[in-house]
Parts: structure tokens; C-alpha cells; sequence
């Protein structure tokens, strides 16, 4: 049993992704992205940044290690006539099934970054981009005061610790982590970049119909809901959430939920 891909493949990811579609496709029309260039977006969910790429020209593969993410994509590229978008399972600790220097682009938004093996991890995706290629992430950064660290941070002062040997997803967002991580690859550090940037998420309700949807729908946040179950402490964790999703919201709309996240842009250049 992978947990990683449990984790990903319990509930239904699509139902979060549809909030982040606004920005995906905001920061993949500022890579750059021309008619035939190769694309390889790893952790690709289903399709928040792999279909705008397609639809700017580009040849793209989609990887994700939770198959019904996958098909979800296929069938979002299927709905909107992309042949140049295709998604298939696959581990970002293990691309064993693609070629040496395939791509001139591989981003990676949110998704390298859950891997277990961050070393792995970025090896994989070095190897796989071509020379004078670029690599891509978007990270969300430990402690950051906006929503997505502190979800992690509420979330597990509910939760079991983790296993011996765990490393954090969140050291993703750590400079020389990262920097780190890309020079045990082959990477010289002057070749790996950052930049602060923000992810909106957009969602059509309330902030604490938002939180339902994150405690219904998404992996980690259904882990952190049956942990609080376990010791009576459900209604304590649904108040904590929904206290910071109202404080992070910016939506002026009683209907709409509007909340920026600060995430590490990561560039490398291979
Ligand atoms: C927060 S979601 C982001 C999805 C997508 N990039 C987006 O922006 O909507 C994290 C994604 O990473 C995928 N993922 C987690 N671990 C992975 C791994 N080891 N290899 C490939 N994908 C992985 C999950 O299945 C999930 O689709």
C-alpha cells in the first residue's frame, strides 16, 4: 500500500481544483509556453495547469500518482478537444518510464513538492528536462501566515505524528532546501531562482462552506477530520478552520470566498 497515493486518491481533488483555476492559468501564461513546445506538468492534478499549457500549443504530459486524478484529466482534455494533452499515472520520486532530456518545461505546482523522496524527486526532474530547459515549481512555504500553512499547521495539532524518517512537503518552500535538493541533482546553485508569488482560490460560497468542501473532499483534510473524530474534537477543528478561512477571505460577495496564498515560485534552469 503507497500511502502517498491513498493520501491523493481518498476523496476527490477535482472539487478543490476547480477554486484554483483562475491562477493556474494566470502563471502558466507567464512561462512562456509556445505551439510545440514539450511540457511535462508532474503532480498535475487534473489539469489546472496542463490544459492551459495545451491550450497555448504546447505538447503536454500530465503525470499524477492518483489514477482518478488522471482520468479526470483525460476526460477534461477529451471535453475540450485537446489531443495535445494526454495525463497517465506515474510517482515523481520514480519517472522510470520517460525518456532521458524529453522536456523543455516541467512544471510542477504544488505537486513535486508531496513526493517523499524531495531528492528523488528533484533528480527525476532534472533528468528528464532537456538541456537549456527550464523546471518550474510552485511550493507553499512553512509558517507562512497566509491559508495554506496555516490548514497544515491547524490541521495537525489534530493529527498523529508522522512516521519516523517523514519529510516535510513544506521544506519545499525553504530556499536552501531547495537549492539543495537541485545541486545533489547536478544543478549549480546560480541556476536555481525565487520568487514570492500568489495563488487566489476562488470558490462560489461561503468560507465555511469552503471548509466543507476541504473536509469532504480533500485527502489531507479528511485524514485531520477522522483524527479529531477519534478523540471527540471534530467541532473543535471545523471552528478553527472556518475562523481562518473567514479571516483570509477577501471576497466583498456574502456568496463568494476569495483567498490569496503566498507560495515560492521556484525556477531552475537546467
Ligand atoms: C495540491 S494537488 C495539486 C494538483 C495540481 N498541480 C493543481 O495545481 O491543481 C497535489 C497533487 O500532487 C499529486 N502527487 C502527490 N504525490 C505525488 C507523487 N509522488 N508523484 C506524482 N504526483 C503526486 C497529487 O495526486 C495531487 O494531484
Amino acid at each position: 500500500m503507497n500511502a502517498n497515493k491513498a493520501l491523493w486518491e481518498k476523496g476527490d481533488f477535482t472539487r478543490i481544483a476547480a477554486s484554483m483555476r483562475e491562477s493556474g492559468e494566470a502563471l502558466v501564461g507567464d512561462l512562456g509556453v509556445s505551439n510545440g513546445l514539450q511540457v511535462l506538468d508532474l503532480g498535475c492534478g487534473d489539469g489546472t495547469t496542463a490544459l492551459p499549457a495545451a491550450q497555448l500549443g504546447a505538447d503536454v504530459l500530465g503525470v499524477d500518482i492518483a489514477s482518478n486524478l488522471v482520468a479526470a484529466g483525460n476526460a477534461r482534455a477529451q471535453d475540450l478537444g485537446l489531443d495535445n494533452c494526454r495525463f497517465q499515472v506515474g510517482d515523481a520520486s520514480d519517472l522510470h518510464e520517460l525518456s532521458d532530456e524529453q522536456f523543455d518545461l516541467v512544471v510542477s505546482i504544488f505537486g513535486a513538492m508531496f513526493a517523499p523522496k524531495p531528492f528523488d524527486a528533484a533528480k527525476e526532474m532534472v533528468r528528464v528536462t532537456k538541456p537549456g530547459g527550464r523546471i518550474v515549481m510552485g511550493n507553499w512555504i512553512p509558517n507562512d501566515p497566509t491559508l495554506v500553512a496555516q490548514i497544515l499547521k491547524i490541521s495537525s495539532a489534530y493529527s498523529p505524528p508522522p512516521p519516523d524518517g517523514f519529510v516535510s512537503p513544506m521544506t519545499w518552500g525553504v530556499e536552501t532546501s531547495v537549492t539543495e535538493r537541485f545541486v545533489a541533482a547536478g544543478v549549480p546553485a546560480q541556476k536555481v531562482a525565487f520568487a514570492r508569488d500568489t495563488f487566489v482560490f476562488n470558490f462560489r460560497g461561503t468560507p465555511a462552506e469552503y471548509v466543507g468542501r476541504f473536509r469532504d473532499y480533500y485527502g489531507p483534510t479528511m485524514n485531520a477530520f477522522e483524527a479529531a473524530q477519534k478523540n471527540g474534537r471534530t467541532a473543535e477543528l471545523q471552528r478553527q478552520l472556518e475562523e481562518l478561512f473567514q479571516a483570509k477571505n477577501t471576497s466583498p460577495r456574502k456568496d463568494m470566498t476569495s483567498i490569496p496564498a503566498t507560495f515560492l515560485r521556484v525556477t531552475v534552469t537546467v
